[in-house]
Protein backbone atom coordinates (compact mmCIF):
# COMPACT_ATOMS: atom_id res chain seq x y z
CA UNK A 1 0.00 0.00 0.00
CA UNK A 2 1.27 3.93 -0.81
CA UNK A 3 1.53 6.53 1.54
CA UNK A 4 0.88 9.89 0.10
CA UNK A 5 3.98 11.87 -1.03
CA UNK A 6 3.22 14.05 1.90
CA UNK A 7 3.37 11.45 4.32
CA UNK A 8 6.84 10.48 3.11
CA UNK A 9 9.01 13.50 2.97
CA UNK A 10 7.31 15.02 6.37
CA UNK A 11 10.47 15.87 8.32
CA UNK A 12 11.21 14.85 11.69
CA UNK A 13 11.58 17.45 14.42
CA UNK A 14 15.12 18.51 14.21
CA UNK A 15 14.46 18.99 18.50
CA UNK A 16 13.04 15.30 19.36
CA UNK A 17 14.98 13.35 16.70
CA UNK A 18 17.09 11.96 19.70
CA UNK A 19 14.49 11.27 21.83
CA UNK A 20 14.62 7.38 21.56
CA UNK A 21 18.18 7.22 21.93
CA UNK A 22 17.59 9.39 25.58
CA UNK A 23 15.09 7.09 26.54
CA UNK A 24 17.47 3.76 25.63
CA UNK A 25 20.31 5.22 28.47
CA UNK A 26 17.77 5.52 31.65
CA UNK A 27 20.57 5.90 34.63
CA UNK A 28 21.99 8.75 33.01
CA UNK A 29 20.66 12.17 34.14
CA UNK A 30 20.69 14.54 30.71
CA UNK A 31 20.26 17.84 31.17
CA UNK A 32 17.54 18.57 28.23
CA UNK A 33 18.71 21.89 26.52
CA UNK A 34 16.91 20.53 23.11
CA UNK A 35 13.88 21.23 24.04
CA UNK A 36 11.55 24.61 24.86
CA UNK A 37 10.28 22.80 27.62
CA UNK A 38 10.24 25.02 30.76
CA UNK A 39 10.70 24.02 34.03
CA UNK A 40 9.03 26.90 35.33
CA UNK A 41 5.83 26.08 37.42
CA UNK A 42 2.24 27.01 35.47
CA UNK A 43 0.44 29.42 37.76
CA UNK A 44 -2.08 27.93 40.41
CA UNK A 45 -4.87 30.12 39.28
CA UNK A 46 -4.74 28.06 35.66
CA UNK A 47 -4.20 24.48 37.26
CA UNK A 48 -7.44 25.75 39.34
CA UNK A 49 -9.06 26.42 36.45
CA UNK A 50 -8.58 23.53 34.19
CA UNK A 51 -9.73 20.92 37.26
CA UNK A 52 -12.93 23.14 37.40
CA UNK A 53 -15.96 22.02 35.90
CA UNK A 54 -20.07 23.62 35.19
CA UNK A 55 -21.39 20.44 33.08
CA UNK A 56 -21.83 16.77 33.51
CA UNK A 57 -20.62 16.60 29.79
CA UNK A 58 -17.18 17.40 28.44
CA UNK A 59 -19.70 19.06 25.40
CA UNK A 60 -18.02 20.29 21.98
CA UNK A 61 -16.93 24.38 22.47
CA UNK A 62 -17.59 26.54 19.25
CA UNK A 63 -15.62 26.17 16.21
CA UNK A 64 -13.58 29.63 16.81
CA UNK A 65 -13.47 29.25 20.53
CA UNK A 66 -15.31 30.47 23.74
CA UNK A 67 -16.52 33.58 23.26
CA UNK A 68 -15.09 34.47 26.96
CA UNK A 69 -11.74 33.27 25.84
CA UNK A 70 -11.60 35.30 22.77
CA UNK A 71 -12.96 37.93 24.69
CA UNK A 72 -10.00 37.64 27.20
CA UNK A 73 -7.64 37.05 24.40
CA UNK A 74 -8.79 39.91 22.59
CA UNK A 75 -8.74 42.51 26.01
CA UNK A 76 -5.31 41.33 26.12
CA UNK A 77 -4.11 42.27 23.10
CA UNK A 78 -6.00 45.64 23.09
CA UNK A 79 -3.70 46.63 26.16
CA UNK A 80 -1.28 47.24 22.95
CA UNK A 81 -3.18 47.59 19.95
CA UNK A 82 -6.27 49.28 20.82
CA UNK A 83 -9.41 48.51 19.23
CA UNK A 84 -8.78 44.70 18.68
CA UNK A 85 -11.82 42.45 19.66
CA UNK A 86 -13.27 38.93 20.03
CA UNK A 87 -13.98 39.01 16.01
CA UNK A 88 -10.61 39.37 15.76
CA UNK A 89 -9.45 36.62 17.30
CA UNK A 90 -9.79 32.78 17.41
CA UNK A 91 -8.55 30.19 19.50
CA UNK A 92 -6.74 27.27 18.34
CA UNK A 93 -4.85 24.09 19.47
CA UNK A 94 -1.93 26.19 20.63
CA UNK A 95 0.05 28.15 18.28
CA UNK A 96 0.88 25.44 16.32
CA UNK A 97 -2.63 25.02 14.42
CA UNK A 98 -2.89 28.71 14.48
CA UNK A 99 0.36 28.44 11.83
CA UNK A 100 -0.84 25.42 10.47
CA UNK A 101 -4.73 27.49 9.41
CA UNK A 102 -2.83 30.29 8.23
CA UNK A 103 -1.01 28.38 6.13
CA UNK A 104 -3.62 26.55 4.62
CA UNK A 105 -6.28 29.77 4.53
CA UNK A 106 -3.41 31.21 2.59
CA UNK A 107 -1.34 29.29 0.52
CA UNK A 108 -2.63 26.94 -2.26
CA UNK A 109 -0.39 24.18 -3.07
CA UNK A 110 3.33 24.86 -4.63
CA UNK A 111 2.90 28.47 -2.69
CA UNK A 112 5.69 30.11 -1.07
CA UNK A 113 6.32 31.08 2.04
CA UNK A 114 9.28 33.76 3.10
CA UNK A 115 11.12 33.35 6.10
CA UNK A 116 14.31 34.40 7.81
CA UNK A 117 16.41 31.51 8.55
CA UNK A 118 17.02 29.91 10.53
CA UNK A 119 13.88 29.13 11.61
CA UNK A 120 11.52 27.17 13.91
CA UNK A 121 12.15 23.61 12.52
CA UNK A 122 8.46 23.18 12.44
CA UNK A 123 7.61 25.58 9.60
CA UNK A 124 8.54 23.23 7.45
CA UNK A 125 5.90 20.18 8.86
CA UNK A 126 3.32 22.59 8.84
CA UNK A 127 4.29 23.98 5.58
CA UNK A 128 4.10 20.14 4.50
CA UNK A 129 0.34 19.82 5.61
CA UNK A 130 -0.37 22.87 3.77
CA UNK A 131 1.63 21.59 0.42
CA UNK A 132 3.12 25.38 0.38
CA UNK A 133 7.04 25.46 0.26
CA UNK A 134 9.37 27.25 2.83
CA UNK A 135 11.56 30.06 1.06
CA UNK A 136 14.32 30.36 3.39
CA UNK A 137 16.44 34.32 3.38
CA UNK A 138 19.73 33.44 5.20
CA UNK A 139 20.16 35.91 8.48
CA UNK A 140 24.19 35.50 9.97
CA UNK A 141 24.60 34.90 13.69
CA UNK A 142 27.58 37.55 13.24
CA UNK A 143 25.08 40.41 12.81
CA UNK A 144 22.38 39.39 15.60
CA UNK A 145 20.47 37.80 12.66
CA UNK A 146 18.90 41.33 11.54
CA UNK A 147 16.64 40.47 8.69
CA UNK A 148 18.70 41.84 5.17
CA UNK A 149 17.35 44.85 3.29
CA UNK A 150 14.61 45.02 1.11
CA UNK A 151 16.65 44.49 -1.98
CA UNK A 152 17.51 40.93 -0.48
CA UNK A 153 14.47 40.41 0.34
CA UNK A 154 13.00 40.85 -3.19
CA UNK A 155 15.59 38.72 -4.53
CA UNK A 156 13.25 35.43 -3.18
CA UNK A 157 10.25 36.93 -4.42
CA UNK A 158 8.54 34.71 -7.33
CA UNK A 159 4.97 34.63 -8.51
CA UNK A 160 4.01 32.04 -5.88
CA UNK A 161 4.83 34.25 -2.95
CA UNK A 162 2.33 34.57 -0.80
CA UNK A 163 3.37 35.21 2.89
CA UNK A 164 6.20 36.58 4.67
CA UNK A 165 6.30 34.50 8.22
CA UNK A 166 9.03 35.67 11.26
CA UNK A 167 9.39 35.06 14.75
CA UNK A 168 9.66 38.00 16.66
CA UNK A 169 11.24 36.83 19.35
CA UNK A 170 13.02 34.64 17.15
CA UNK A 171 13.60 30.88 17.78
CA UNK A 172 16.19 29.49 17.54
CA UNK A 173 17.74 32.81 17.54
CA UNK A 174 16.31 34.89 20.39
CA UNK A 175 16.66 38.05 18.35
CA UNK A 176 14.00 40.91 18.30
CA UNK A 177 13.31 43.11 15.44
CA UNK A 178 13.45 46.65 16.91
CA UNK A 179 9.95 48.72 15.58
CA UNK A 180 12.01 50.22 12.33
CA UNK A 181 12.77 46.70 10.90
CA UNK A 182 9.43 45.92 11.86
CA UNK A 183 7.74 48.78 9.84
CA UNK A 184 10.25 48.42 6.95
CA UNK A 185 9.42 45.09 6.61
CA UNK A 186 5.45 45.41 6.65
CA UNK A 187 6.04 48.01 3.67
CA UNK A 188 7.90 45.84 1.76
CA UNK A 189 5.70 43.00 2.39
CA UNK A 190 2.79 45.05 1.46
CA UNK A 191 3.93 46.41 -1.52
CA UNK A 192 4.49 42.99 -3.02
CA UNK A 193 1.13 42.20 -2.00
CA UNK A 194 2.28 39.88 0.69
CA UNK A 195 0.90 38.63 3.92
CA UNK A 196 2.71 39.25 7.20
CA UNK A 197 2.37 36.14 9.57
CA UNK A 198 4.00 37.41 13.11
CA UNK A 199 4.89 34.65 14.97
CA UNK A 200 4.41 36.65 18.62
CA UNK A 201 4.47 33.53 20.60
CA UNK A 202 7.74 34.92 23.03
CA UNK A 203 6.40 38.19 23.19
CA UNK A 204 6.54 38.83 26.58
CA UNK A 205 9.53 36.93 27.28
CA UNK A 206 12.35 40.16 26.63
CA UNK A 207 15.56 41.55 28.42
CA UNK A 208 15.88 44.67 26.65
CA UNK A 209 13.24 46.52 24.91
CA UNK A 210 9.71 44.71 24.26
CA UNK A 211 8.94 43.93 20.77
CA UNK A 212 6.15 45.42 19.13
CA UNK A 213 3.79 43.30 18.13
CA UNK A 214 2.36 43.45 14.42
CA UNK A 215 -0.29 44.32 15.40
CA UNK A 216 0.11 47.79 16.49
CA UNK A 217 1.71 48.59 12.97
CA UNK A 218 -1.53 51.05 11.83
CA UNK A 219 -2.24 50.98 8.07
CA UNK A 220 -1.00 47.10 7.64
CA UNK A 221 -4.44 45.76 9.48
CA UNK A 222 -5.27 44.07 5.86
CA UNK A 223 -2.05 41.90 5.89
CA UNK A 224 -1.17 41.71 9.64
CA UNK A 225 -1.67 38.20 10.70
CA UNK A 226 -0.34 37.70 14.27
CA UNK A 227 0.27 33.99 15.94
CA UNK A 228 0.29 34.00 20.11
CA UNK A 229 0.31 31.00 22.76
CA UNK A 230 -0.33 30.16 26.29
CA UNK A 231 2.46 27.20 25.92
CA UNK A 232 5.33 29.41 27.24
CA UNK A 233 4.30 32.53 28.36
CA UNK A 234 2.49 30.79 30.95
CA UNK A 235 4.31 27.73 30.89
CA UNK A 236 1.32 25.73 30.01
CA UNK A 237 2.63 24.54 27.48
CA UNK A 238 0.44 20.95 27.50
CA UNK A 239 -2.75 23.09 27.72
CA UNK A 240 -2.13 23.11 23.44
CA UNK A 241 -4.31 26.85 23.41
CA UNK A 242 -3.42 29.67 21.06
CA UNK A 243 -4.71 32.26 19.46
CA UNK A 244 -4.71 33.58 15.52
CA UNK A 245 -5.36 37.30 15.21
CA UNK A 246 -5.96 39.72 12.93
CA UNK A 247 -8.38 42.46 11.41
CA UNK A 248 -8.93 41.20 8.11
CA UNK A 249 -12.40 39.85 8.56
CA UNK A 250 -12.14 37.82 5.25
CA UNK A 251 -9.73 35.59 6.55
CA UNK A 252 -11.19 35.64 9.96
CA UNK A 253 -14.33 34.06 8.48
CA UNK A 254 -12.34 31.08 6.50
CA UNK A 255 -10.70 30.54 9.93
CA UNK A 256 -13.68 29.66 11.69
CA UNK A 257 -14.51 27.40 8.05
CA UNK A 258 -11.23 25.46 9.28
CA UNK A 259 -12.07 25.51 12.56
CA UNK A 260 -15.60 23.67 11.92
CA UNK A 261 -13.45 20.95 10.51
CA UNK A 262 -11.80 19.81 13.70
CA UNK A 263 -15.05 20.92 16.21
CA UNK A 264 -13.03 23.28 18.37
CA UNK A 265 -10.69 23.61 21.15
CA UNK A 266 -10.78 22.42 24.47
CA UNK A 267 -13.17 24.22 26.22
CA UNK A 268 -12.03 23.78 29.84
CA UNK A 269 -8.32 24.30 28.50
CA UNK A 270 -9.67 27.86 27.53
CA UNK A 271 -10.65 28.32 30.92
CA UNK A 272 -7.40 27.96 31.93
CA UNK A 273 -6.63 30.29 29.44
CA UNK A 274 -8.82 33.09 30.20
CA UNK A 275 -7.37 32.73 34.01
CA UNK A 276 -3.79 32.98 32.27
CA UNK A 277 -4.55 36.05 30.63
CA UNK A 278 -6.34 38.01 33.59
CA UNK A 279 -2.95 37.12 35.62
CA UNK A 280 -1.40 40.77 36.95
CA UNK A 281 1.02 42.26 35.47
CA UNK A 282 3.74 41.48 38.20
CA UNK A 283 3.35 37.96 36.59
CA UNK A 284 4.84 38.91 33.76
CA UNK A 285 7.88 41.08 35.93
CA UNK A 286 8.99 37.48 37.26
CA UNK A 287 8.43 35.67 33.92
CA UNK A 288 11.41 38.02 32.23
CA UNK A 289 13.25 37.72 35.66
CA UNK A 290 13.44 34.32 35.49
CA UNK A 291 14.21 34.09 32.17
CA UNK A 292 16.81 36.40 32.13
CA UNK A 293 18.29 34.98 35.18
CA UNK A 294 18.56 31.77 32.94
CA UNK A 295 19.35 33.20 29.76
CA UNK A 296 22.72 35.19 31.91
CA UNK A 297 23.56 31.49 33.61
CA UNK A 298 23.76 30.14 29.74
CA UNK A 299 25.52 33.24 28.47
CA UNK A 300 28.27 33.13 31.02
CA UNK A 301 28.90 29.79 30.81
CA UNK A 302 29.00 29.87 27.43
CA UNK A 303 31.57 32.41 27.07
CA UNK A 304 34.20 30.49 29.31
CA UNK A 305 34.22 27.71 26.56
CA UNK A 306 37.02 28.35 23.96
CA UNK A 307 35.93 28.22 20.18
CA UNK A 308 32.58 28.82 20.29
CA UNK A 309 30.52 31.78 18.94
CA UNK A 310 26.95 32.49 19.90
CA UNK A 311 24.16 35.55 20.08
CA UNK A 312 23.14 37.26 23.28
CA UNK A 313 19.65 36.62 23.01
CA UNK A 314 17.37 39.95 23.18
CA UNK A 315 14.33 37.76 23.97
CA UNK A 316 12.92 34.54 24.02
CA UNK A 317 15.42 31.47 25.47
CA UNK A 318 17.06 30.16 22.58
CA UNK A 319 20.74 30.93 21.62
CA UNK A 320 22.34 29.17 18.42
CA UNK A 321 26.04 27.92 19.03
CA UNK A 322 28.42 28.21 16.76
CA UNK A 323 30.78 24.73 17.77
CA UNK A 324 34.44 23.91 16.64
CA UNK A 325 32.76 20.73 15.34
CA UNK A 326 31.98 19.87 12.03
CA UNK A 327 28.82 17.85 11.89
CA UNK A 328 26.99 18.84 15.10
CA UNK A 329 24.67 16.17 14.83
CA UNK A 330 27.39 13.86 15.01
CA UNK A 331 28.47 15.30 18.54
CA UNK A 332 24.40 15.89 19.42
CA UNK A 333 24.78 11.90 18.77
CA UNK A 334 28.02 11.43 20.76
CA UNK A 335 26.56 13.56 23.64
CA UNK A 336 23.27 10.70 24.07
CA UNK A 337 25.09 7.61 23.29
CA UNK A 338 28.79 8.36 24.77
CA UNK A 339 29.79 11.19 26.18
CA UNK A 340 29.16 10.40 30.71
CA UNK A 341 30.48 12.63 33.14
CA UNK A 342 30.57 10.91 36.27
CA UNK A 343 31.95 13.71 38.68
CA UNK A 344 29.03 13.92 40.45
CA UNK A 345 28.93 10.31 41.41
CA UNK A 346 26.19 9.70 38.65
CA UNK A 347 26.43 9.59 35.13
CA UNK A 348 25.61 13.09 33.49
CA UNK A 349 25.34 14.52 30.10
CA UNK A 350 23.66 17.04 27.49
CA UNK A 351 20.89 16.87 25.07
CA UNK A 352 21.33 19.37 22.68
CA UNK A 353 19.21 20.29 19.31
CA UNK A 354 21.52 19.95 15.73
CA UNK A 355 21.57 23.32 14.06
CA UNK A 356 20.76 22.26 10.65
CA UNK A 357 16.80 21.25 11.85
CA UNK A 358 16.36 25.05 11.83
CA UNK A 359 17.68 25.47 7.99
CA UNK A 360 15.71 24.43 5.09
CA UNK A 361 18.91 22.97 3.86
CA UNK A 362 20.18 20.05 5.77
CA UNK A 363 23.67 20.87 4.71
CA UNK A 364 23.48 24.36 6.51
CA UNK A 365 23.81 24.61 10.34
CA UNK A 366 26.22 21.93 10.55
CA UNK A 367 28.63 23.22 13.32
CA UNK A 368 25.68 24.90 14.65
CA UNK A 369 23.10 23.22 17.67
CA UNK A 370 20.76 25.14 19.45
CA UNK A 371 19.99 25.07 23.39
CA UNK A 372 17.34 26.32 25.20
CA UNK A 373 17.60 27.92 28.82
CA UNK A 374 14.52 26.83 30.08
CA UNK A 375 15.73 24.74 33.50
CA UNK A 376 16.77 26.34 36.83
CA UNK A 377 20.47 28.35 36.09
CA UNK A 378 21.90 25.75 38.15
CA UNK A 379 20.81 23.41 35.35
CA UNK A 380 22.10 25.65 32.83
CA UNK A 381 25.13 26.13 34.12
CA UNK A 382 25.79 22.48 34.42
CA UNK A 383 25.04 21.60 31.21
CA UNK A 384 27.03 24.17 29.57
CA UNK A 385 29.64 22.79 31.60
CA UNK A 386 29.23 19.41 30.47
CA UNK A 387 29.51 20.76 26.68
CA UNK A 388 32.66 22.29 26.78
CA UNK A 389 33.67 19.05 28.80
CA UNK A 390 32.43 16.89 25.97
CA UNK A 391 33.56 19.10 23.23
CA UNK A 392 37.25 18.47 24.67
CA UNK A 393 36.54 14.80 24.90
CA UNK A 394 35.44 14.97 21.55
CA UNK A 395 38.23 16.99 19.18
CA UNK A 396 40.56 14.86 21.64
C1 LIG B 1 8.40 30.05 17.32
C2 LIG B 1 7.37 29.07 17.76
N1 LIG B 1 6.15 29.16 17.23
C3 LIG B 1 5.17 28.29 17.57
C4 LIG B 1 5.40 27.31 18.50
C5 LIG B 1 4.28 26.36 18.83
O1 LIG B 1 3.84 26.53 20.11
P1 LIG B 1 2.51 25.85 20.70
O2 LIG B 1 1.88 25.04 19.64
O3 LIG B 1 2.94 25.05 21.88
O4 LIG B 1 1.66 27.01 21.08
C6 LIG B 1 6.65 27.20 19.10
C7 LIG B 1 6.93 26.13 20.09
O5 LIG B 1 8.03 25.92 20.53
C8 LIG B 1 7.67 28.10 18.72
O6 LIG B 1 8.89 28.05 19.23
Amino acid sequence: MRLSNRAQVIQESAIRKLDGLVANAPKVMFHKMNIGQPDVETPLSVLRALGQTDSPVLAYGPASGLTKCREAAAAFHARTSPGLGPEHCVVTQGGSEALLFAFCALCDPGDEILVPEPYYTNYNGFATVAAAKVVPIRTRLDDGFRIPPNDVLDRHVTDRTRIFLFANPGNPTGAVYGEEDLRRVAEWARSRGLWLVADEVYRHIWFSHPPMSALQLEGHEDHVIVVDSTSKTFSACGLRIGFLLSRNMTFMERIDRLGQARLGAQPRAQYAAIAALNLPDTFYTELRATYRERVDAMMDSLAAIPGVDFHRPEGAFYTMVRLPVKDSEAFARFLVTEFRDHSSGRPESLVVAPGSGFYANPADGRDEIRLAAVKNADSVRRGVELLGKALAVYRG
